[in-house]
């Protein structure tokens, strides 16, 4: 069953995608040559902690290993999930994803950029908007009758459209107590997935395209979290938390200050 949020659910949302957000934001703006991705997650831990918020990243379980950093720090060949490390500095010509996910007063806010380090190859900068173009088409596609699926179709013909390939071994997904809640959201169709659930109001949607400039294909390392891609070629991955409304898709993860 894919939770609905109540009005007082939805309320929630609206506060833990904006701490989501804010952060996200001040973490960009510390993108720069020289820094750190331990540095860059320290960042994230202190704006998370002013915030009153807490990482929903840092501690989570998968079998028997927990999540050691604050945030997800994924440079270049890194797709996702990749740990903050005093050994990666960042330089010229780098790009890096920062994907924060959050936890306040119960509610998850989850969202992710991919940042250049300019100047990039101007493949590399296709590849980022593309990526992000592509967000805003699945998102456009969260309307009320509509299936989750048809997200996952828009996302991929047009990355694949461009030339690009969608990573298929990580998925979208509902999010609001929990980081991950029904349905998956793939950004590809799955013929295992083929009749997808049907879009109703006061649904949560994390969704988040992952692409890559050569194959689909990821693996990952040997620290037990962060995934690259097989080849070696550079990935993207943007993300947005929204509400699905009668009156279309609406994105929670705002920073305050943009908001109209
Ligand atoms: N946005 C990522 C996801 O949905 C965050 C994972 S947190 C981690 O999978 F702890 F698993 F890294
Ligand atoms: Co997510």
């Amino acid at each position: 069953m894919i939770p609905l949020k109540s009005k007082e659910g939805i309320a929630r949302m609206r506060e833990s995608c904006a701490i989501a957000a804010t952060v996200l934001h001040e973490l960009k703006q510390c993108v720069r040559p020289g820094i750190s991705t331990y540095d860059l997650d320290q960042m994230a831990r202190e704006a998370i902690t002013r915030l009153g918020a807490r990482s929903a990243c840092h501690g989570y379980q998968i079998g028997s290993r927990r999540y050691p950093a604050y945030s997800c720090l994924s440079v270049n060949e890194e797709v996702v999930h990749g740990i903050g490390s005093l050994r990666r500095i960042l330089r010229e010509g780098d790009i890096i994803s920062l994907d924060v996910v959050i936890e306040y007063r119960g509610y998850i806010g989850d969202n992710a950029t991919t940042v250049p380090l300019l100047p990039v190859p101007p493949r590399v900068a296709e590849l980022l908007q593309v990526t992000e173009a592509a967000l805003q088409i699945g998102i456009r596609q969260a309307q009320c009758g509509r299936r989750i699926g048809d997200i996952s179709s828009a996302i991929q013909t047009y990355v694949e459209d461009h030339g690009f390939s969608v990573v298929r071994d990580m998925v979208g997904h509902g999010v609001g107590t929990a980081m991950h809640e029904e349905p998956q959201i793939p950004n590809f169709v799955d013929r295992k997935r083929s009749r997808t659930d049907e879009i109703r109001p006061g649904m949560t949607l994390a969704i988040e395209p992952m692409v890559n400039l050569g194959g689909y294909k990821t693996k990952t390392l040997s620290d037990g979290w962060t995934t690259v891609t097989a080849d070696g070629s550079p990935s993207a991955h943007f993300e947005h938390t929204v509400l699905t409304t009668e009156h279309g898709p609406e994105i929670l993860t705002v920073p305050p200050a943009a908001r109209a």
